[in-house]
């Protein structure tokens, strides 16, 4: 199949997707034998899938779909942004690596506060919101180590979709024109997302041949090139042009970072996530453990008593999360407290089993921050059993907005995550305070998730999100539907989410969540009860059952991701 033809193909099965989700059906249950892979964009599956056919294992076929989402999917999918991947071999070692941007070496503490000390909106919009970029970096250090294949293998697809171009598909086409006012605020995105002046629409082809330069210069000199050759001097060049902090000598300072995952248990299942300086993981532990001393199953799904426990677990994790997480390079965080059964058993005798906690009524503001869909996951199984999930992002959707000309590619608005003043939310209403407070070279702190769920030393679960501060929630619950309800995990994904954040003293709730009963008996108990008019989170996950040995696809229809796998 060629591409048009192929793209056509895929446009009918999305077609036929998008049928059976409008006619209330969920969408056929994707198995596989061998290896499987959910992302976000049905083409970098193909992408990664073509790679595992090929011999290629997880790591190289994940390599190849982080390049390929950042052609085909550049609103969240990049290679101007960061992230984080978690990768356990068949044989039970496990790395997490972090490949977070960092901060200038220019950055001060105050330096998005204007005269009168308050936050300007330059840590979302233009050159000074970018952290240095941390992907290239990161899947090729991931490549290097843990792949066996050549840089110019994986980057083919990326490439090729770069320059032949993709067919843009109604999803993308609506965050287009939802940003359009903000994209066209900078030369070289307008030239990119508005060719010839015009707005692109569902099946008009983009081609990004500046991109496809780059991708090719990747594949030659690797990350160097991007750190201290052609590209680097255009990111530095690009940055003179808005004031921009990033400089030269950043990007060539700038590392990733192999940790240890963040391990802890559920029900006698291992989990292993990331680690600071992503909150994720410490916040899902913690999530886990308060519920652990629950019987969920027994109080049913989405009952008030469930609900209840969930949701006063979710405010008291968000707010350890404000205070204590950050960069663990730049400051101690107590972690093994935070993520540990006893201090869990300490904050639950603070939960009144039937009251919300902050009993006052408070009038529901809108959720801060759009909830579309910032940030991208996708997980990889090989047939050996080796799994890979990856999370990774611009920030919000095009980042910064500001594109690197003559490079065709996004930069990222990461600076947001940092805490620009002690107190004040940032764009997902997440406060926090000195522990993520800016300083040169630091990492902003995160909420990306990317998680394995193991049972006797085996893989089960493979899952992450996108969402901003939902990922975290978003990520408990599918693994307490897995778990505790024994849902499969399209089923777990599917189902529907509600999400507190601590601060504002909302519970989101998703439409059809919980039965009106359940709504207001939780309301007359002290909850703020909000339907969110947004997904609460996208997750991508899969699930290998060891007995038939058979894979599972997770997409989540909210993107709609995709499954694919043989
Ligand atoms: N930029 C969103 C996050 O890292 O949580």
């Amino acid at each position: 199949m060629n591409l048009a033809t192929r793209s056509l193909f895929f446009a009918l099965l999305t077609l036929l997707f998008m049928n059976a989700v409008t006619a209330g059906l969920p969408p056929p249950r994707v198995k596989a034998d061998n290896a499987m892979i959910v992302s976000a964009s049905r083409l970098a599956d193909e992408a990664g899938l073509a790679i595992l056919k090929r011999g290629g294992n997880a790591v190289d076929a994940a390599v190849a779909v982080g390049f390929t989402l950042a052609v085909v999917y550049p609103e969240a999918g990049n290679i101007g942004g960061g992230g984080f991947m978690i990768y356990r071999k068949a044989s039970g070692s496990a790395t997490a690596l972090d490949f977070r941007e960092k901060a200038p070496k220019s950055a001060t503490r105050a330096m998005y506060l204007d005269a009168a000390g308050k936050v300007t909106g330059e840590t979302v919009n233009g050159h000074r919101a970018s952290g240095v970029p941390g992907t290239v970096a990161g899947l090729l250090r991931a490549l290097d180590e843990f792949g066996t294949m050549k840089r110019a293998e994986v980057l083919r697809p990326a490439i090729r979709f770069a320059e032949e171009g993709f067919v843009v598909d109604s999803a993308f086409a609506d965050d287009l024109e939802e940003y359009r006012d903000s994209l066209r605020l900078f030369e070289a995105t307008k030239a990119i997302f508005f060719p010839g002046g015009k707005e692109l629409h569902a099946g008009d082809t983009l081609r990004q041949p500046d991109l496809a330069k780059t991708l090719h210069r990747i594949a030659k000199d690797g990350a160097k090139e991007f750190y201290e050759g052609a590209t680097a001097g255009m990111i530095v060049d690009e940055m003179s042009r808005g004031h921009g902090e990033i400089t030269l000598e950043d990007l060539k300072a700038y590392t990733t970072v192999r940790r240890a995952p963040l391990t802890g248990t559920y029900r006698g299942f291992q989990i292993l996530s990331m680690p600071p300086p992503s909150s994720g993981g410490a916040c899902l532990l913690a999530l886990l453990n308060l519920v652990e001393p629950s019987d969920l199953a027994k109080m049913g799904f989405h009952s008030e008593k469930s609900a209840h426990i969930m949701a006063e677990a979710m405010k008291r994790v968000f707010a350890d999360r404000s205070k204590y997480l950050g960069d663990p390079d730049h400051q101690r965080i107590p972690l093994r407290t935070l993520v540990s059964k006893e201090y869990a058993r300490s904050r639950l005798l603070e939960i009144d089993p039937v009251r919300a906690t902050e009993s006052k009524s408070i009038h529901p503001g809108t959720l801060p921050g759009r909830e579309k869909n910032h940030t991208t996951n996708y997980v990889v199984q090989d047939k050996k059993g080796n799994v890979v999930s990856v999370t990774y992002t611009l920030n919000d959707l095009f980042g910064s907005k500001v594109a690197v000309q003559g490079a065709g590619f996004l930069m990222n608005d990461q600076m947001d995550d940092f805490s620009a003043k002690p107190g004040v939310a940032n764009m997902y209403g997440l406060v926090g305070g000195e522990a993520n407070a800016i300083a040169p070279e630091k990492r902003p702190l995160s909420s990306m998730t990317p998680t394995l769920v193991l049972k006797n030393g085996t893989p089960v679960l493979v899952l992450g999100a996108r969402g901003g501060s939902k990922i975290i929630t978003a990520v408990f619950q599918t693994i307490v539907n897995v778990i505790d309800y024994k849902m499969t995990v399209d089923e777990a994904v599917r189902a529907p989410r509600f999400h507190h954040q601590w601060l504002p003293d909302t519970l989101f709730y998703e439409p059809g969540c919980f039965p009106n009963s359940v709504l207001q008996s939780m309301a007359a108990h002290g909850n703020v009860m909000w339907e969110s008019p947004h997904s609460l989170g996208e997750v991508e996950a899969l699930s290998f059952d060891p007995r038939k040995r058979t894979l599972t696809g997770g997409p989540d229809d909210r993107e709609p991701g995709t499954a694919l796998g043989y």
